[in-house]
């Protein structure tokens, strides 16, 4: 399999960590934190360069000059996530975006006034959440809906989502769901849960840190009203690199909405006469707060350069296949120790496999990462690895199962 990958050779572009004797570690975590890609090195040298050369000149002298830099990556970021341009914008990091996106969508009033979200999604999602219910007035205990799997299954039902939004729509004023849930791996029906919340009038928004670069998505087509990300999972943008944000183009003049505002997203014709009104520009630029980390750009610029040549769809067939192989050998091994508990269902999950261990679950990853097997550990009982298809190779597949059934003896 490995020898017909036709993305098999986007593996040398990718440093990988050592193991202490200086092989390669078997890097599973790219739902975490993805591979640095080896031309990272020079679109920042570019631009430390440009600084040294230049000085504030850089501005608009250097090789891409800093203003306009962040349009470079626009389209791709756009191509990502099935947007069309003036929807995205690659600004702040995923919670700031998060808050400024409930900022503006989630208005609470005394009938509308509750947040749909997953019972234990990832924590920084919850405390946004229960801080803009309390920020508004209200109070978390009434005005958030947490969705929880049925007894004895680990993960949500689509159909469970719908009837919720049903059957509580009405005093619903967001959905705020993750793309891919970051425990179970689970990928919600996103279109689906758009179309059932707004038939009820709710606000949808979406967190795709685990998804981005992950699934193909179609998020104007779909029509959630807002998305967040970061770029530090599987878009490979480095440690903390700048998040993106989606705002539907039915919402790109919307003037009336309150938003909190910041010079980089007043309109770029006016934006240098420093004037004291704030007019935001049209689309998902409008609520750009600062001017951009420029560093942190040059880092993604790197790793999107690599999506666009790799494409999305050709990454997505590879990852189906290599998550379809792990699970298929973890299956034949029958262990009553572990059981998975991301959906089996290809449509349901992506690169993601979440491994319920039934006890002694850290120290197993533990021994694992002192072998140079990377995976991570999310209390209270779940260990999670993904085969990334720009990196991970079937191979890689093969020999993370035989390490990991070795360490459950
Ligand atoms: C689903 C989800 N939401 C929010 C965050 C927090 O991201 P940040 O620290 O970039 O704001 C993460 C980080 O892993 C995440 O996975």
């Amino acid at each position: 399999m490995d020898a017909r990958d036709p993305l098999a050779h986007f593996r040398e572009r990718f440093f990988f960590p050592k193991t202490t004797d200086g092989t390669d570690s078997l890097y599973l975590c790219g739902h975490s934190l993805g591979l640095q890609p080896k031309s990272v090195h020079s679109y920042l040298e570019q631009a430390l360069d440009d600084w040294a050369t230049f000085g504030v000149e850089g501005h608009f002298h250097a090789k891409n000059p800093w203003m306009p830099y962040h349009r470079m990556l626009t389209q791709q970021t756009a191509d990502m996530v099935g947007a069309e341009p003036a929807e995205v914008v690659v600004m702040n990091s995923l919670t700031v975006n998060l808050h400024l996106m409930m900022t503006s969508f989630y208005r609470p009033t005394t009938q509308r006034h509750k947040v749909v979200i997953e019972r234990g999604a990832f924590p920084s999602d919850q405390y946004a959440v229960k801080s803009q219910i309390l920020f508004h007035g209200f109070d978390p205990a009434t005005s958030l809906l947490e969705l929880t799997p049925r007894d004895g299954e680990s993960c949500l039902r689509d159909e469970d989502i719908e009837l919720l939004v049903e059957r509580e729509g009405e005093s619903i004023a967001l959905i705020m769901l993750g793309g891919v849930n970051y425990a179970t791996g689970q990928v919600f029906d996103m279109p689906g849960i758009t179309k059932a919340g707004q038939r009820k009038g709710c606000i949808v928004g979406i967190d795709l840190a685990h998804a981005a670069g992950n699934l193909p998505l179609e998020l104007h087509d779909w029509g959630p009203d807002f998305a967040v990300w970061c770029s530090y999972k599987y878009l490979n943008g480095g440690p903390g690199c700048v998040a993106g944000c989606f705002v539907h183009e039915r919402h790109a003049r919307a003037w009336e909405l309150p938003r909190f505002a910041g010079w980089w997203g007043h309109d770029e014709k006016t934006r240098f006469q420093m004037g004291p009104e704030f007019y935001p520009m049209p689309g998902a630029e409008g609520w750009q707060l600062s001017n951009p980390p420029i560093l942190a750009l040059a880092a993604l610029r790197a790793s999107m350069e690599i999506f666009a040549e790799a494409r999305i769809e050709r990454l997505r067939a590879k990852s189906t296949s290599l998550t379809g192989y792990m699970e298929f050998l973890l299956s034949q091994t029958s262990s009553p120790k572990f059981s998975i508990i991301t959906p089996s269902e290809q449509n349901r999950r992506g690169a993601q496999l979440s491994i319920r261990l039934a006890r002694d679950g850290r120290k197993t990853c533990q021994k694992l990462v002192s072998e140079g097997v990377i995976g991570d550990w999310r209390e209270p009982d779940t260990y999670r690895v993904a085969a990334v298809p720009l990196y991970n190779s079937y191979q890689d597949v093969y020999r993370f199962v035989q390490r990991f059934v070795a360490a459950l003896r």
